[in-house]
């Protein structure tokens, strides 16, 4: 059977398309979906999906899904910024979690520019819009084949 991976996504990430096309490109969240469950067969993972508004949603989609995942790609959008209680259900599930945002958030407001979610994260990719959960998709191969 294949490994899964959990790509989740949080806060008005169901927008993208309709987002600040700067910030985010121009690919609907469906749109993203599909092309990171491709990347991911060429490296054998089949892609859980997963998107809420909410962060009891999320932190209920991680305890479920975590026991068949072997890897977590997460974008809370700006959950990222203030959840501590996101950062703990990452920690609790004991997997290996890379956190990507489509922009530079580093380059942007100052409050984006600190995430509460990075110390339960293996590595942080930001700015490189879908180009950023592909290479989160290599980071995780080489992580488990470590
Ligand atoms: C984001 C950056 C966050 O600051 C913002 O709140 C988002 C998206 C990104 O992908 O660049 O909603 O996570």
């Amino acid at each position: 059977m294949m490994k899964k991976i959990l790509l989740m996504h949080g806060a008005n990430l169901n927008f993208l398309g309709k987002r600040n096309p700067e910030h985010y490109g121009n690919l609907t969240l469906s749109d993203l979906e599909k092309i990171v469950t491709k990347e991911a067969l060429k490296f054998n993972f089949d892609i859980i999906n997963y998107q809420s508004n909410h962060e009891g949603n999320l932190i209920d989609a991680l305890q479920e899904h975590a026991s068949n995942c072997a890897g977590i790609i997460i974008n809370p959008g700006a959950f990222s910024h203030y959840s501590y209680a996101l950062h703990d259900a990452l920690l609790d599930t004991n997997l290996p979690v890379v956190e990507v945002h489509l922009s530079k958030v580093t380059g942007r407001e100052i409050w984006r520019r600190t995430s509460v979610i990075e110390p339960a994260c293996i590595h942080v990719i930001e700015g490189k819009k879908e180009n950023g959960y592909k290479e989160a998709i290599k980071v995780i191969s080489e992580y488990l084949n470590k």
